[in-house]
């Protein structure tokens, strides 16, 4: 057992109450929240079916709250509904009628809004498109869209008819979206010529073509939306442009109802090792989380101006661009391009014309802005914004403490929200109005979600100690199954634990209850048999003022079993021993000298994903004094150059 445990190191108190005026105005109140938390206690599928009941508009009442043979669930069984009617019918005839829906900004700097009611109808001459090229329930559509109002159009659309929508993000080689579109047999794929990014034309239908020029027998047609006037090469038999075809369609479309089980999107995760997981949401659980997550979390009301800077290609904008906010009658915020064009204070600037106030980024993000220079969101008016948020990665208190004061003015509650792509919602995180907040811990689990810290055998840890965090109940949006691998979807999730579900995070409890995501489980440093969490290393290294980002992985050594390997990027100051001794000594300093560093890098970038996760892989490999393995995955390849001759240094 004691092998499990992963010693936490990082000691972080500063404790922030939700202010008062917020409070006051909160969607959830203390005496709400609790309520809440008592009922999910109190009877689990009574609390869920409540729920459902008063947040979704059903065609045919559920006769089942769930149906649960571990590790398969099944969610308000023989209820039907329509997710496009969650999003939109329902508005219609309210006050949300001529309502901004979606406020879209190309990186160009071109806007287009468009209301509830606007919304609906080009909804509706989409999913009649679709429907004229054949498309039916059930069947797949692949999306690879840059980030336009056609997007979320065609997810509405596909939405409505019953078409099950597989996203595949933008920045994805043409090897990636065959493997998606192979894996998933889709009938059609939407593109677009191009996207903009960083002032130049993203490629899109260039790299759909070659796709399919490689395989993807099942592929119908393409629907392909006119953005950047690129030139395309065209293929008659099989090309049809979003502009000839959506003109011909009525705006009224009479949406069928579906099952709650109906299987609503597929979305492929990376995974660390193997093919990518097509992971597999519904309809009702989905609608459902999605819904009530964004009130309670985001406190989401009429007169807000939602943005989160994710893209729609993750799990984060189908859930909180796109779904959430829409159920919830908001306006959601879409912008197309890169957060530094075409200068640095993009988003400052767009929280300033907007009169954004509910702003929801991710820590790398966060971290990158820390390094542009305070400059770019001091030369802003911010003071619309009255909550923050964050997701993707455990954020290190410095970045959290940036945020709040730099960002919030010191006044906007932040919700460090840990989620997953399989877990359809959030899971762990501060309710605003409520919870009081530490820098660096996602809280608490949400009402209805059942969290806890598991040792290798399954007994629940004591506090403070760090294991495996797991769900032991099923909630309605999780995932179903991975698409055509119910194997892997078993042993993937609930292999390690009978019935619980386990995806790979380690975390552990405070004295105050609260949770603290340690990172994924496989990123842990065992030193002379301590585990140390690389994230806790990362944050001591990130909170020593000249460092930007920071970056730990192990390396074999005959005397400690691990050593401890960081890579730096440096705000300021120069690379050198002097320096390096220094930032050592800073480690020691801020968590004992279990974890001085064996050794520690200077880079100029740190090797990412294009989901902005760092690739320990290649890192371990440069630690080690290998080049690095396969790098198709990764977002900027300049970096590679530099690790390489830090990997030739390394003896
Ligand atoms: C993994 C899931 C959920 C949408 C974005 C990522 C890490 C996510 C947090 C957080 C610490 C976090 C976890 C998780 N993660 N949010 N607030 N604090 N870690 O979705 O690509 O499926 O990745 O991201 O390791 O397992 P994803």
């Amino acid at each position: 057992m004691s092998q499990d445990k992963i010693t936490s190191i990082l000691k972080e108190d500063r404790k922030f109450t939700p202010p008062e005026s917020f409070a006051a105005q909160a969607n959830l109140t203390p005496e709400l929240y609790k309520a809440l938390k008592e009922e999910a206690d109190r009877d689990y599928e009574g609390f869920w079916a409540r729920l459902a009941k008063e947040e979704l508009v059903w065609d045919k009442e559920f006769d089942t709250t769930l149906e649960w043979e571990p590790p398969f669930a099944k969610w308000f069984t023989g209820g039907t509904l329509n997710m496009s009617v969650q999003c939109l019918d329902r508005h219609l005839n309210t006050a949300n009628h001529n309502k901004a829906a979606i406020v879209w900004e190309g990186e160009p700097g071109e806007q287009r809004t468009l209301t509830y009611a606007q919304l609906h109808s080009e909804v509706c001459k989409a999913a009649n498109a679709l429907e004229s090229l054949g498309i039916k329930a059930g069947d797949r559509v692949a999306l690879y869209m840059p980030m336009i109002p056609e997007l979320a159009i065609s997810l509405l659309a596909c939405a409505r008819i019953g078409a099950t929508h597989n996203v595949i993000f933008g920045g994805f080689s043409a090897n990636a979206i065959r493997d998606r579109v192979e894996d998933s047999e889709c009938k059609l794929v939407i593109t677009a010529d191009g996207g903009w990014r960083r002032g130049k034309v993203l490629k899109l239908k260039e790299k759909v073509d070659e796709a399919l020029n490689q395989g993807c027998p099942s592929v119908e047609h393409v629907l392909c939306v006119k953005r950047c006037d690129n030139h395309v090469i065209w293929n008659d038999d099989r090309d049809i442009w979003w502009h000839d075809i959506m003109p011909k369609q009525k705006t009224k479309h009479t949406p069928d109802s579906f099952d709650a089980e109906h299987p609503l999107f597929i979305l492929y995760t990376s995974g660390t090792t193997g093919s990518p997981k097509g992971v597999v949401h519904s309809t009702g659980g989905y609608a459902l989380w999605s819904k009530i997550s964004a009130k309670w979390v985001f406190d989401l009301k009429p007169q807000d101006m939602y943005w989160c800077t994710a893209d729609i290609g993750w799990i984060t904008g189908h859930s909180y661009i796109v779904y959430g906010p829409l159920q919830n009658g908001a306006t959601t915020l879409m912008y197309e391009g890169a957060p530094n064009w075409p200068e640095a204070d993009r988003f400052w600037d767009m929280i300033e014309r907007h009169r954004v106030s509910i702003f929801y980024t991710a820590p790398t993000a966060i971290r990158a802005f820390m390094k542009w220079g305070d400059e770019h969101p001091e030369a802003h008016d911010l003071s619309s914004l009255r909550l923050l948020g964050t997701v993707g990665e455990p954020i290190n208190p410095e970045a959290w403490m940036w945020y709040h004061e730099k960002i919030g003015d010191s006044s906007c509650p932040i919700v460090d929200t840990w989620w997953q792509t399989e877990t359809g919602g959030m899971m762990l995180s501060p309710v605003p109005g409520v919870t009081t907040t530490t820098p660096g811990s996602a809280t608490h689990p949400l009402p209805g979600i059942q969290a806890a810290i598991f040792d290798s055998e399954g007994n629940e840890m004591p506090r403070g100690e760090g294991g495996f965090l797991v769900i032991t109940k099923p909630w309605p949006s999780m995932l179903r199954t991975v698409y055509k691998n119910p194997e892997r979807f078993k042993n993937g999730y609930f292999g390690r634990f009978e019935g619980v579900y386990f995806a790979g995070d380690g975390a552990r409890t405070d004295d105050d209850g609260n949770f603290w995501i340690l990172g994924r489980i496989d990123d842990v440093i065992n030193v002379s048999g301590h585990r140390l969490s690389t994230m806790e290393i990362e944050s001591a290294l990130v909170s020593h003022d000249f460092v930007a980002e920071a970056a730990v992985v192990p390396r074999e050594d005959d005397l400690t079993g691990q050593a401890i390997v960081c890579f730096v990027t440096l705000e300021e100051g120069d690379e050198g021993d002097a320096l390096r001794a220094e930032l050592s000594a800073h480690v020691v300093k801020e968590i004992g000298s279990l974890a001085r560093p064996a050794a520690i890098h200077f880079t100029d970038a740190l090797p990412k994903t294009r989901s902005g996760k760092i690739m320990r892989r290649i890192l371990a490999d440069v630690a080690a004094g290998r080049q690095p393995g396969d790098v198709t995955t990764l977002e900027d390849s300049s970096v590679l150059e530099k690790l390489r001759t830090i990997a030739n240094e390394t003896v």
